[in-house]
């Protein structure tokens, strides 16, 4: 294998001699060679000065930056389109480099088509520009340069942004039109090109001209920016580990003689002792020191060995060739361009320098797929094996795998651009399909003006038949006074739990209300059930909550809460009209409600029931409320379903004899749109949330509207984003098919505050749907508040949160009834 310069020297060759000189030149080196110690230690260094970087408080003067880059997504393998990069800061200092993608994938139908063929330089371009140092970015397409690295000087630069010097370049050339979508380091795209054939890649790192490596970071770590949804790749900007003083134990007089002979002296320290730029020149400098002490080339250095860059890096990579003896080859015609006539120790002895110092480099690095780049990483020979081995040992329980990125940083440049528009047309197809969830003012005050007509028709004894929305009087004429004064049991059924109170109303100047109360379940099987079985569930419990107060056989007057239409003539019954939500109990529409309760108490013949007052869950919350403040007129409910119910005048409650005064009328607007009212506004997923539901055709509004069926309607938004690729990369995701899983307790866990992303992802995973969030969230009351303000100006509306729910207002109602009855004894 020897080539014919070398046959003569090789002759002297021995594996002594090998030995004996690599020893000497071994311990001249100590210094240079890192014990698995020192580099465990340096590991450790290393992961504090990146917390410092990540850190807000010491951020600024940290010395490894940690920078945001603002590429939030890696490729999911959907991107195509065409797109141009530039690549500034590499290897081989290519200034411009034109670079086309062409990813096509003929079953992906995003709408981007950006050009034709030859199109480019008419049409607008999508640009990403690889600017491989360090820039503080506030978004992808704006940066700016903190300071010059490796061999770059040019003045008027550093502060600045670079993308609109960029920009103003390509307008003064005047043949260019282009759209700068993203400026990018170079780690960033080597990440990014490895990672459109391996999702996995998610660290980028180049070991070339200077060395850098960039991640994906959780968003919550990186607190120099706000939120803490997601992630976002980081550009560690490592080169400059050891600028503050970190790496002093470590750095030998050689290393700080190529900084000070550098462009940027006393910067970037870290990258000085291992990049391409820096290691020819390392390997020179130590053979001139160990020439000067007689340990090599007889004492006598060349003027070439003594001129400053004169040994390249690539040098060193022929020089350790796999085959020592092609190597030691390699190191005679090297030495020999240098002016020498070397003997077998010289090469020996060069070969081995060359030896450690890249192998300290190679040992200097860390920590998955590693997405690399570099010359050195790809020209050396030895430099990756070196690396991998060192990794694996250092952190021998993780996976990690280095992918070589084949097409540079030019084609991650593309890829981040191709990310980019992947992403900006998938979240323009998003927000096409929520708006048609969302009403415009005009088509809220169309709502309102239909509303009001059904309001009418439900009101006036004519078309009382026809109206959905009913409008049914309550027989709630007066509101508390103060004076009511005794112990009341109240039922609430028809909302997401079951209770069963005891309410205690004291008069008086000091008036006031005690309440205790026993939640209960339902069982879906009773819900369903027979009427019969649902009374005497429901007796049951009263039995139960009475025994466990102790007052078991006692006869008390009970507020009945039944959040369901019913048709009343008095205030002590309550006809059933439908049921609604998920009740479907048979052998109870068209029936007395308090009938059936009292049957089911004598049944159980444990307790008797002096007086029902029934009292929907609207009417309730309006009582409770406006025992607080005589002002409340109105009861609004927004739960598993919703209704409202006001303070009307009694003259225009047509189908009740008398025009004096007031009574709550229960609207029931749950119903609206069961006469087509809607049509016009319901979305597909609307209809088949109504299709799919237990009554189809009914409550209309409320299945627009309320907790039973909200989440319904965003798993299907979320079926509809994953058909259309929008969401989970378009995997077809059987957890989602399954009605009833998106339950909408979880759209309040997530709509309730800045921790929201962490909750929408772990109920996410829950549900076993990851890889993605719900990111249109509303925060339901204050804007409420505001369309009411924006629809109803003239109307002066505060809103007052029921805290203790409707139990206590139906206790109060059946408190006032009590006090009428006992002022009028003849009612
Ligand atoms: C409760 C009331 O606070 O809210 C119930 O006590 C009412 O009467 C319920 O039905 C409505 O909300 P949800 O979410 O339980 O249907
Ligand atoms: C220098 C630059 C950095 C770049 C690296 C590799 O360290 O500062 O931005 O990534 O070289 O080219
Ligand atoms: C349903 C009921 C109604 C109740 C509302 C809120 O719409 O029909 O009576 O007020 O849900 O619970």
């Amino acid at each position: 294998m020897s080539s014919p310069v070398s046959s003569c020297l090789l002759a002297n060759y021995s594996m002594e001699l090998h030995d004996v000189q690599v020893h000497k030149v071994d311990e001249y080196l100590q210094h240079l060679q890192l014990s698995d110690e020192v580099l465990m230690d340096l590991s450790l260094r290393f992961r504090r000065e990146m917390d410092k970087g990540l850190c807000r408080d010491t951020n600024p003067t940290a010395a490894v930056k940690m920078l945001p880059t603002f590429v939030c997504s890696t490729p999911d393998g959907t991107e195509q389109g065409e797109f141009l990069s530039l690549d500034l800061g590499g290897a081989n200092f290519r200034v411009l480099l034109r670079h086309w993608l062409r990813v096509f994938r003929p079953h992906c139908c995003l709408p981007v088509s950006v050009h034709g063929e030859n199109g480019h330089k008419r049409k607008k371009l999508p640009l990403g520009f690889t600017f491989s140092f360090p820039c503080q970015q506030t978004k992808m397409d704006e940066a700016v340069l903190m300071s010059w690295t490796k061999g770059f000087k040019p003045t008027g630069v550093e502060g600045k942004e670079v993308v609109s010097l960029l920009r103003k370049a390509i307008k003064k050339r005047g043949d260019f039109d282009i759209d700068i979508v993203a400026v990018i380091n170079d780690t960033v795209g080597a990440m990014m090109t490895c990672g459109y054939d391996d999702q996995h890649c998610e660290i980028g790192l180049i070991v070339g001209t200077g060395t850098n490596a960039c991640y994906m970071e959780q968003m919550r770590h990186l607190e120099v920016l706000d939120g803490d949804e997601g992630r976002m790749c980081v550009n560690t900007e490592w080169g400059a580990f050891g600028d503050d003083g970190a790496l002093d134990d470590l750095r030998t007089d050689i290393d700080r003689e190529i900084d000070a002979g550098s462009l940027n002296p006393g910067q970037q320290l870290f990258e000085k002792m291992i990049s391409g730029m820096y290691m020819g020149e390392l390997v020179r400098l130590i053979l001139v020191k160990m020439t000067r002490q007689g340990l090599l080339f007889q004492g006598l250095a060349t003027p070439e060995l003594l001129t400053t860059g004169h040994f390249k890096t690539s040098y060193v990579y022929l020089i350790e060739n796999e085959s020592e003896e092609v190597g030691l080859a390699e190191a005679e015609k090297v030495l020999r361009g240098f002016g020498f006539d070397p003997t077998v120790e010289d090469c020996i002895g060069t070969q081995r320098v060359c030896e450690i110092v890249s192998t300290r480099a190679a040992h200097l690095k860390l920590r998955t797929t590693v997405g690399v780049d570099g010359s050195v990483y790809k020209n050396h020979p030895q430099f990756s094996r070196r690396l991998h081995k060192m990794v694996r040992r250092l952190v021998p329980d993780v996976d990690v795998r280095f992918l070589q990125s084949q097409d540079g940083s030019g084609k991650g440049a593309a890829m981040v651009t191709a990310v980019a528009y992947r992403t900006a047309v998938q979240q323009a197809e998003r927000k096409r399909i929520l708006d048609t969830l969302r009403l415009s003012r005009e088509q809220l005050l169309e709502v309102k003006e239909r509303m009001t007509s059904a309001m009418l028709k439900g009101l006036s004894k004519q078309t009382h038949q026809q109206a959905s929305v009913k409008m049914l009087p309550s027989f709630v004429r007066s509101t508390p006074n103060g004076t009511e004064h005794g112990d009341f049991l109240a039922l609430d059924l028809g909302g997401s739990s079951f209770r069963v109170l005891l309410v205690r109303v004291r008069a008086g100047t000091k008036h006031n209300v005690n309440m205790s109360q026993k939640i209960y379940s339902i069982p879906q099987e009773i819900m369903q059930g027979t009427g019969e079985e649902l009374f005497n569930h429901i007796v049951s419990c009263m039995a139960d909550f009475l025994e466990y107060k102790g007052m078991k056989g006692v006869s008390l007057p009970l507020g009945f809460t039944f959040s369901f239409p019913c048709y009343q003539n008095k205030l002590d019954e309550g006809i059933l009209l439908k049921w609604t939500k998920g009740f479907k109990a048979s052998g109870c529409v068209d029936q007395d409600v308090v009938t059936l309760l009292k049957e089911a108490v004598r049944r159980r013949g444990e307790f008797d029931l002096s007086f029902v007052a029934v009292v929907n869950d609207t009417v309730g919350t309006m009582m409770t409320c406006g025992y607080e403040d005589p002002q409340c007129e109105v009861g609004l409910i927004v739960g598993t379903g919703t209704n409202v119910c006001y303070m009307e005048e009694m003259r225009n409650i047509e189908r009740i004899e008398g025009d004096e005064g007031l009574m709550c009328v229960n609207m029931e607007w749950g119903a609206f749109g069961e006469h087509g009212e809607l049509d016009d506004f319901c979305t597909n997923f609307d209809c088949i949330v109504d299709e799919t539901s237990a009554f189809p055709g009914k409550q209309r509004y409320e299945k627009m509207i309320s907790g039973m069926y909200l989440g319904e309607i965003v798993r299907n938004v979320l079926i509809e984003f994953t058909n259309k690729g929008l969401l989970y990369r378009g995997k077809d995701i059987e957890r989602l098919k399954t009605r009833g899983i998106f339950e909408t307790k979880f759209l309040s866990q997530i709509e309730s505050d800045r921790l929201a992303m962490r909750q929408v992802r772990s109920i996410l995973q829950r549900l076993g749907l990851t890889g993605s969030t719900c990111d249109d969230s509303v925060f339901f009351s204050s804007i409420m508040q505001e369309t009411l303000h924006d629809l109803a100006p003239q109307c002066k509306v505060s809103f007052h949160k029921s805290e203790d729910g409707s139990g206590k207002g139906a206790a109060l109602i059946t408190a006032v009834a009590c006090r009428v009855q006992q002022e009028q004894p003849e009612h």
